[in-house]
């Protein structure tokens, strides 16, 4: 009897508790109600049926083995490559290099050794020995050349060739013949050597097609006019006078090209041999600088011994990253350009940006006119030395100048070592990663000049598929490393 009551008091007691709890759940069942009435979002990260079958050869092409094997010794026979990445590792940091005497290359590039962080406004000097094309017009083809442009480039070391081969003569003379042997005799003594000098500058123009189609594409209307009115006021040919904005040279300072023609044929010789050698000594440094190691590599090294890649997931490449990268080779088509290790096709493309300022920026069209003029490219005669590398050179010997899709085209980035980048793409128009995924994903800008590649659609994508392919991009970086370091024990 007491325990028939007990429980009849204890049911009471339940019933009494239940029922404030179940009118504070109306309003949630309400919303949850509604939620179902209302029309589907539609998935926030879509179905990416990209089987693992499909995607293992994928993640094998963007992770090639032996990225990080010790270099092979170079072609060319002026000492060995690891001495030679030395003397070019002290010039690189050294502020002997100008007339000015306080800028070196590291003081725009930082310092991209595996000890300082390099600057977060311009892409690392890493990988370049798998690169073909060098600067987002590929002016030039191969690193050392690359390297000799920086130097006599007004808006880079504002250098000249005759101060280099200068302080060569000098105080860099013992480290020089160290690894190159003798500085060549008609340099020796010679008082007569100017301090500074430099060739004429070549007249570069575009061909009449390719100025009239970029002045046909033009995005900007007042830049346009402002073109047209000066030819007209000049009596100029407005392609004439769009083709001299676009390759906009600075003129070398009063006296150097004066002072580089008092030279005799022989002296102009060694000194663009010494010059060429210092090309060959950075070029060298910089070939070495590799960043392979990153949290994507690490997922694609595990995934080479498991069968499956969700079981290859792990640290810094987890499931996020795995949908960022199947949205970047899916739907997002971004491997059709940002392809092989370094994620890059080696190519040019117009991808449709917009003006810019007042700057004409014809991308491929200025550095193919630029890469075919240069002396040191790979027909030059020290063509071979400065690329290390033997080639038949088809890639200069054929080049078509004169192609309209240069128009507006700059070189397909890398995408490796983007994490602590504060600028993105050539203009540096873009500040964040983020920024720069939200442009792929709209592309309404106005084109600044040529045609926008055909095969890039808007990617509609959602906020969340984009912070997974930000984090897959992420996953590509990698602390930097110095092959010559290895090589030299
Ligand atoms: C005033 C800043 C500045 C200095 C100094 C400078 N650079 Fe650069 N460098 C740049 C910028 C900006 C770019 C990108 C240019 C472009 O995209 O066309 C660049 C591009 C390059 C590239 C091509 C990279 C690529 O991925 O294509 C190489 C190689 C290079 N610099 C080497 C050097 C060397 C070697 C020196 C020293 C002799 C040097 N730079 C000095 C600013 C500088
Ligand atoms: C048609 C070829 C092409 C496709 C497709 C393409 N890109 Fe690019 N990408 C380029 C080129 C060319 C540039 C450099 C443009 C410039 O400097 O003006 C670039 C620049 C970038 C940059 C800036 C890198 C830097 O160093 O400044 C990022 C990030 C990038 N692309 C990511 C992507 C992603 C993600 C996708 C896929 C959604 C994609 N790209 C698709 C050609 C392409």
């Amino acid at each position: 009897m007491l325990q028939r009551t007990v429980r009849r008091q204890n049911v009471q007691i339940g019933k009494r508790r239940w029922r404030p709890i179940a009118i504070a759940l109306l309003p949630i069942l309400g919303i949850a109600l509604l939620y179902l009435l209302l029309p589907d979002p539609g998935p926030r990260i879509r179905d990416l049926p990209i089987m693992d079958t499909e995607l293992y050869p994928i993640v094998g092409s963007l992770r090639a083995p032996g990225l990080n094997a010790p270099l092979a010794p170079g072609a060319g026979n002026s000492g060995s490559d690891g001495r030679a990445a030395q003397l070019g590792r002290k010039l690189f940091h050294s502020s002997d290099l100008t007339p000015s005497g306080d800028m070196s290359c590291a003081s725009c590039h930082a310092s991209p050794t595996p000890l300082t962080a390099a600057s977060p406004n311009l892409p690392e000097l890493i990988n370049l020995r798998f690169a073909h094309w060098f600067g987002s017009g590929g002016d030039t083809d191969s690193i050392g050349a690359a390297s000799l442009a920086a130097l006599e480039n007004p808006t880079h070391m504002a250098s000249s060739r005759l101060f280099i081969v200068t302080q060569i003569l000098g105080p860099w003379r013992r480290d020089y013949e160290a690894v190159f042997g003798n500085l060549p005799s008609e340099l020796i003594g010679s008082d007569a050597l100017p301090s500074a000098g430099l060739p004429a500058p070549p007249l570069l123009q575009w061909e009449v097609n390719v100025a009239a189609a970029g002045l046909a594409s033009m995005g900007d209307s007042h830049l346009l006019d402002n073109i047209i009115s000066k030819a007209i006021g000049e009596h100029l040919a407005p392609a004439l006078e769009l083709s001299r904005r676009a390759f906009d040279q600075a003129p070398p300072p009063p006296g150097w090209v004066a002072a580089y023609e008092k030279m005799s044929p022989s002296q102009v010789a060694a000194v663009n041999q010494v010059y060429a050698n210092v090309g060959v000594a950075i070029g060298s440094y910089l070939r070495g600088l590799v960043a392979f190691d990153s949290a994507f590599d690490r997922f694609a090294d595990r995934w080479r011994e498991n069968i499956a890649a969700a079981a290859a997931l792990g640290d810094g490449f987890t499931n996020r990253e795995l949908i960022g990268l199947k949205l970047f080779v899916g739907p997002g088509q971004c491997i059709n350009c940002h392809s092989g290790p370094t994620l890059t096709d080696q190519q040019f493309h117009n991808i449709g940006l917009s003006q810019l300022g007042e700057t004409i920026m014809g991308g491929r069209a200025v550095g193919s006119v630029r890469v075919l003029t240069n002396p040191f490219n790979c027909i030059g005669p020290f063509g071979q030395k400065l690329r290390r590398e033997a080639s038949d050179c088809a890639h200069i010997t054929t080049l078509n100048t004169e192609d309209i899709r240069n128009l507006g085209a700059f070189k397909t980035p890398s995408l490796r070592n983007l994490a602590h980048r504060q600028r993105f793409m050539h203009d540096q128009r873009f500040t964040t990663l983020e920024t720069t995924l939200a442009y792929y994903n709209e592309l309404t800008d106005r084109v600044a000049i040529g045609q926008r590649d055909p095969a890039l659609r808007p990617l509609g994508f959602t906020s969340e598929e984009l912070e997974a392919l930000e984090a897959f991009l992420n996953s590509l970086s990698s602390p930097v490393r110095d092959l010559n370091e290895k090589s030299r024990h």
